[in-house]
């Protein structure tokens, strides 16, 4: 198989899975209406993509993984649903349509966020045995998703906005926080269940290429479109974020890229079977969409 096709492949996997399980779950009224709304067919599946990959280079199968990189996949729904609300980036638009709350309400905007991030715990936990390696990757993403992860950054990126604050290390932790913690989260999790193997080469990386992943998204929203992007382009500067673009232009930021991405590259140079790895990389790269 070639990329995209294997891409595809972990993409369907998982489409499928959520799917089946949405089905058992939500019940047809307003909120599971919402919930589906914001997370079926939609989104690039970054997260449990990387979560299946590297789960099956260190030797295990997508069904290792399968409930826990729903829940991830789940937990980064809701942060999108909550970040576009009037009360942070005031998005109208996710994944080329309306974001959550301007197609139901601010109301059920966050219900259904707060909703997902349950949903994510309850799918993860709906196991009839539970192995030590479950509650390892549990701990591990219920921390990183966190008010020391996740919503840390997101609360950084705030008061940044709010305050007028441009420093570097400020940028650092809110890339960090807000987006590498999720990306390293299903990276991790696959290491934890093949014996933690190369746990600190896929740490490196997976920090390296979620700050990838967030330099890119700025660069974009600075000098892409709606039709590639599914969301409202330039809204960066418009809100006052600090951005990789903010601080060192869009020439330095596309710097920062390639740096990052060779660290990515540099972090797995040793471990086996790391093709798709690589590829993906080079996708989250050289994304426009
Ligand atoms: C968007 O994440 C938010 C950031 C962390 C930049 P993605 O770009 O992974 O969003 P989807 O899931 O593909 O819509
Ligand atoms: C969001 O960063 C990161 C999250 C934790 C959701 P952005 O605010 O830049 O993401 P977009 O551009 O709205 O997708
Ligand atoms: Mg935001
Ligand atoms: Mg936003
Ligand atoms: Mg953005």
């Amino acid at each position: 198989m070639n990329f995209n096709e294997q891409y595809n492949f972990y993409k369907n996997a998982f489409d499928k899975l959520l799917n089946e399980f949405l089905l058992n779950y939500c019940e047809e009224n307003l909120i599971g209406e919402a919930i589906k709304y914001s997370i079926v067919d939609a989104g690039k599946r970054i997260r449990p993509i990387l979560c299946f990959s590297v789960c099956e280079m260190l030797g295990g199968t997508i069904d290792d993984v399968k409930k826990i990189a729903l829940a991830i996949e789940m937990i980064h729904s809701y942060s999108l649903v909550h970040d576009d609300l009037p009360c942070m980036d005031n998005d109208d638009y996710r994944r080329g349509k309306f974001s959550t709350h301007k197609k139901f309400g601010e109301d059920i905007g966050v219900l259904s966020g707060d909703a997902l991030l349950n949903l994510a715990f309850e799918t993860a936990l709906s196991n009839d045995e539970f192995q030590r390696e479950d509650f390892l990757a549990l701990k591990l993403l219920a921390e990183f998703a966190g008010a020391q992860g996740m919503i840390k950054g997101q609360v950084l990126d705030l008061s940044c906005e709010n305050n007028n604050i441009a420093g570097e290390k400020e940028l650092n932790e809110i890339y960090l926080n807000k987006t590498a913690k999720l990306i390293m989260a299903p990276i991790l999790i696959a290491s934890i269940y093949n014996g933690k193997k190369f746990y600190k080469e896929l740490s490196e990386f997976g920090y390296n290429l979620g700050v990838l992943f967030q330099v890119v998204d700025d660069i974009m929203d600075y000098e892409s479109d709606f039709v590639k992007m599914g969301k409202t382009p330039n809204k960066d500067e418009a809100e006052n974020k600090l951005t990789s673009v903010k601080i060192f232009s869009l020439d330095g930021a596309k710097k920062l890229a390639k740096t990052y991405y060779e660290s990515c590259l540099s972090a797995i140079k040793n471990i086996p079977n790391n093709n798709f790895l690589i590829d993906l990389t080079n996708f989250c790269y050289l994304r426009r969409v």
